[in-house]
């Protein structure tokens, strides 16, 4: 027994070390661009190069877009012959270890995609089976951000082969921020903070409001926008909840819709991942990725996700709170037509006292919440408000 037991001891020493997720990684949510949402699997060197770029050029770097990642679609479609991952030759003539120094000479973050199951999504070789060595390759080529995929994972239990994962990126000793990608099947939000930085809610956001998106797999943003109701407690610095990559700029959303897209992922502490053609941008869009006042709201250190406080067919209301006392106020005009829209600050009756109320989009402060808001709100659209305490 006296020599069993420190046996056990060491044993459970040891796995206690082994068995956690980097912290410290995303004490706000990430901010930064991903290949999916416009080019799938049409990537290249040249195309994140060019972005890379153009988020340089555009101010979006500046603003806090960091991490660059490459989605599904970059590497050969077989392992080579000692089982590991290699990008495509064509896709990716310098290899991923030189693009990768590349971006970090360049100020970003270098993100990339896997999957759990034996194939990714989009038919390339899966992750199963070879956690430990894709983890060690994803360090030596300097990856800071793995999106870890679910398809053609089968019967696998979510929580056990995450765990896998997350294990194998500690071991290869390189800090990487870990994006669960099982489209909320198995409510991550209940068990994934010890595994992941962040995990997503729902399956994939499609580029648009509130129609049926042409991807029958796709989800519309007012869809699950809705579905992030309630699951406000469960995020918070290094766990965050994530309703998918950000459509603002695709086509398919009016200009109003990206910005209520924006502000509405703002308030959910949502990861700011853009996925437009950063390229072409228009200056209104660049004007909607880069406001300082609606990313400080996404980004505020308090790290608490907002809530719906208010839902009917022609009004929505959602707030965050931030610190120092401030708030963030959306009020949404769900209808498809414009709206005179009214908020009188007494209702909100988690306000206690008065505040100064500024208007984030139109960059105008509006007196305090003794008064009532009034304003047309386009169809889809928001009025964005940043509230802070007036101190008798
Ligand atoms: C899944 C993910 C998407 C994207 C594709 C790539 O559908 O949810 O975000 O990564 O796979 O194939």
């Amino acid at each position: 027994m006296k020599t069993v037991l420190p046996v056990f001891f060491v044993c459970g020493l040891l796995s206690i070390t082994a068995a956690q997720k980097f912290e410290g990684l995303a004490p706000t949510p990430p901010m930064g661009w991903n290949t999916w949402n416009t080019f799938a699997g049409n990537i290249s060197e040249s195309l994140i190069k060019e972005t890379a770029q153009a988020m340089i050029d555009s101010g979006m770097q500046k603003a806090g877009y960091i991490y660059i990642i490459i989605d599904d679609c970059w590497s050969a479609k077989e392992r080579d012959a000692n089982g590991n991952l290699i990008a495509d030759p064509a896709k990716f003539p310098s290899g991923m270890k030189a693009l990768g120094d590349w971006l970090h000479e360049k100020g970003f973050k270098f993100g990339i995609y896997g999957c759990a199951g034996r194939k990714t999504c989009g038919g390339y070789p899966g992750g199963r089976g070879h956690e430990f060595q894709d983890a060690r390759t994803y360090a030596s080529w300097g990856v800071d951000y793995l999106k870890y995929d679910w398809c053609e994972t089968g019967t696998a239990d979510a929580r056990e082969t995450y765990k896998i994962m997350r294990d194998a990126l500690y071991a290869a000793g390189r800090p990487i921020v870990f994006s669960m990608c099982e489209w909320g099947q198995n409510k991550p939000w209940e068990w994934a903070q010890e595994v992941a930085h962040l995990w997503r809610t729902t399956g994939d956001i499609g580029p648009c409001w509130d129609c049926k998106p042409k991807k029958e797999w796709e989800n519309s943003i007012k869809s699950i926008l809705d579905r992030q109701v309630g699951l406000e407690k469960y995020a918070g610095p290094d766990h965050w909840n994530d309703p998918d990559m950000l459509q603002v700029g695709c086509e398919g959303l009016s200009l109003e819709e990206s910005r209520s897209h924006f502000t509405l992922w703002c308030i959910l502490a949502a990861p700011l991942i853009a996925g437009n053609d950063v390229r072409n941008m228009n200056p209104e869009i660049r004007d909607i990725l880069t406001c300082r006042e609606a990313i400080a709201v996404n980004q505020d250190p308090l790290g608490k996700q907002g809530f719906r406080v208010f839902c009917a067919p022609e009004k929505e209301i959602w707030a965050k709170e931030l610190s120092n006392g401030d708030w963030a106020v959306c009020l949404l005009n769900p209808a498809i037509q414009p709206a005179e829209m009214t908020l009188p600050w007494k209702d909100l009756t988690f306000l206690k006292g008065t505040f100064r109320v500024r208007n984030i989009w139109s960059k105008k402060d509006l007196g305090t919440t003794e008064e009532t808001f009034r304003g047309k709100i386009a169809p889809h659209g928001v009025a964005f408000f940043r509230l802070s305490p007036i101190t008798p």
